[in-house]
């Protein structure tokens, strides 16, 4: 969308000179024209007035090019559906002339390439996969092995995030989940291209650090992770459930619950949409990638566990070093992955899978129960409350007895 304002004029490659001439021509000041362009706002009427008089470009060919849509002119669009819809029915993608790519490795449920993510995603089916997990680079000026440009304008960087946002959209099933990784700067902007083609369901804020407190500003401590549906309701989610926060030493609950504890679900506690345990990798022995921002296995397996199942068909456009494929491997799932860089982290990953299994099974003792075997044995020890003090579920599944809860807190 850069300089939309003055291509929109004709001016493709503006320099001072033809901005000097146009401002002569349009007796608009220099200033101005730089102002609208670089900041992408519509002149004022007695400025867009002069434009149409002098360069015949109507106010609404300015506000499309500069992609400016306010009610107005989507009402007219609204208004004038039958004249628009034949054009915008027209094919515009490209037909691909390139010979397709093979996968450069293939496992028992995957499938890895080694290209731009834009290009492969054109080669997929619409409609197609169950889950999308996007990791994309921040632009934070980090030095990637792929050697793109992680130091875009704001507006390309978010421009070029809204393209391979639009294929993940294509390729997702209705009633497929896509969630969305990025710092909350990007993905605040993000969330509103989204909520216009998809259904908003949660923003997951999780805590992890990822800077030095920097002075004037509060400490950067959590990464948006947002999920969307395509249609109203997913077809697949079955989030895990937590274990009840118990102190180390007492073995006494941590937290109140609201008062609530004789409502409890034996099967855990509601995952919340603040999620405060998922690790950062730092350690070089267990991060398989130095520069490639590896995301914990921890992150990778609720988000499967929740919007996936054994079968299904999970798609990650940003390698990075695997996670998103090791996990869906190790679950069962489908995958198709890609990344631009150069891909052996990911594929010597594959050779020492069972280690992240077994990280992962262990994880997975403490889920969907409200305390580990451990918990409830030493509560049973210290005259503490379990579930298995109930005896009777009633029908919703919540606990019965009460008054024992009640004598133990
Ligand atoms: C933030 S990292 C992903 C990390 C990954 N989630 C993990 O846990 O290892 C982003 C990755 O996307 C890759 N990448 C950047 N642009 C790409 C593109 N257009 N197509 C495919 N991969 C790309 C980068 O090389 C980088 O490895």
């Amino acid at each position: 969308m850069k300089n939309n304002f003055l291509r929109v004029l004709g001016i493709e490659n503006p320099d001072k000179k033809s901005i000097q001439d146009l401002s002569i021509k349009l007796d608009i000041p220099v200033q101005k024209l730089k102002y609208y362009n670089d900041y992408n706002i519509l002149p004022d009427i007695s400025e867009l007035d002069k434009i149409e008089a002098k360069l015949s470009v109507k106010r609404y060919k300015l506000m499309l090019g500069m992609e400016i849509y306010d009610k107005e002119l989507l009402n007219i669009l609204r208004d004038n559906i039958d004249q628009i819809t034949p054009i915008l029915s027209r094919p515009y993608r490209k037909k691909s002339i390139e010979q397709k790519k093979l996968p450069i490795f293939q496992t028992q449920y995957g499938k890895l390439y080694n290209q731009d993510c834009i290009k492969l995603m054109q080669e997929l089916e619409s409609e197609s996969v169950d889950l999308i997990f996007a990791d994309p680079p921040f632009n934070l000026n980090k030095f990637y092995l792929s050697a793109i440009n992680d130091n875009l304008s704001d507006r390309d960087y978010l421009e070029w995030c809204e393209k391979w946002i639009d294929e993940c959209i294509r390729i997702l099933k209705t009633g497929g989940t896509f969630y969305l990784w990025n710092l909350p700067k990007w993905n605040s902007y993000l969330a509103d291209y989204l909520n216009k083609r998809l259904s908003f369901k949660h923003w997951i804020a999780t805590d992890i650090k990822y800077t030095l407190p920097i002075a004037g500003r509060l400490y950067p401590s959590h990464y948006s992770l947002l999920m969307y549906t395509k249609g109203i309701k997913a077809n697949t989610f079955h989030p895990d459930r937590m274990p009840m926060e118990i102190c180390n030493n007492c073995y006494k609950e941590i937290k109140d619950y609201g008062g609530y504890k004789d409502k409890m679900n034996p099967k855990g506690i509601n995952l919340s949409d603040v999620w405060l345990d998922i690790p950062p990798v730092r350690h070089k022995k267990y991060k398989a990638r130095e520069e490639a921002n590896e995301l914990s296995i921890k992150l990778l397996d609720r988000i499967i566990e929740a919007s996936s199942n054994p079968g299904d068909i999970v798609f990650d456009p940003f390698g990075g070093s695997g996670t998103t494929y090791a996990v869906a491997e190790i679950k069962e799932r489908n995958w198709i992955g890609t990344e631009l860089g150069p891909v052996d982290t990911i594929v010597e990953r594959f050779s020492r899978l069972a280690e992240e299994r077994d990280y992962l099974n262990q994880l997975r003792q403490a889920y969907n129960n409200l305390f580990t075997e451990k918990v409830k044995k030493e509560r049973k020890k210290r005259g503490i409350w379990t579930d298995d003090t109930f005896t009777q579920l009633n029908e919703q599944g919540s606990l019965f007895n009460s008054d024992l809860v009640k004598q133990s807190r």
